[in-house]
């Protein structure tokens, strides 16, 4: 029999986050509109904001976001986007499906993350995290990210800015063990 930690890792590894494109736009932009309605830790312009639609999307596609996302049973469950600023690779927009929370998605996705940025050569990921969104802060320590800025994202609306350096050295030591 399982013990609890090991049926978690199984289940998580069970989610395969994989690219997102063009032709996904109307699923992503369905798991959006159900994400932010609900997000009321959020002021109400930022949900509006962060509830883009298809046309949005593709233009985002286009022009430097790296789409990622989950699918179960048809749908796109989990969701999240990065792109590449002066200081980081910054990811953003995370969002799970509401009757899919509480079951490693946003896990399964902190860890693509950091192993992507690993792959393409990212020293530093990004994220802005609103203080009481309880399950983000509590990714933050799972994953050793740090705390680097305090700001408003939006008027009226304060932000943590938290970073996680890219270990050099367990690249090599992938490296060394794939060759
Ligand atoms: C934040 C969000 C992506 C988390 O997704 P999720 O798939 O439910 O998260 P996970 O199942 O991977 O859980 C991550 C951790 O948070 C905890 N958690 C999840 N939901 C929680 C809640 N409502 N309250 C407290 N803890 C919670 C989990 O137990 C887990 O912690 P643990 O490993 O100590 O058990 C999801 O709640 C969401 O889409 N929220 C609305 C949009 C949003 O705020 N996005 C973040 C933008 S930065």
């Amino acid at each position: 029999m399982k013990d609890g930690g090991e049926e978690e890792r199984t289940r998580r590894d069970e989610f395969r986050v994989e690219r997102l494109f063009e032709k996904d736009a109307t699923k992503v932009e369905d798991l959006l509109k159900e994400v932010w309605s609900n997000a009321t830790e959020y002021p109400e312009k930022w949900r509006k904001a962060r509830a883009i639609g298809r046309s949005q999307i593709i233009i985002e596609m286009n022009t430097g976001f790296h789409y990622f996302g989950i699918r179960l049973n048809g749908k796109i469950v989990g969701f999240y986007k990065a792109r590449i600023t002066k200081d980081a690779y910054l990811g953003e927009h995370q969002s799970a499906h509401p009757a899919y929370r509480g079951h490693g998605l946003a896990k399964a996705m902190y860890t693509h993350f950091i192993q992507f940025a690993k792959e393409t050569g990212y020293k530093k990921i990004r994220v802005n995290i609103l203080p009481n969104q309880i399950a983000s802060v509590k990714l933050m320590k799972k994953f050793g990210f740090k705390k680097v800025m305090e700001y408003e994202q939006i008027p009226r609306m304060l932000v943590h800015l938290y970073e996680k350096k890219i270990e050099e050295e367990n690249t090599t030591e992938e490296l060394t063990n794939e060759s």
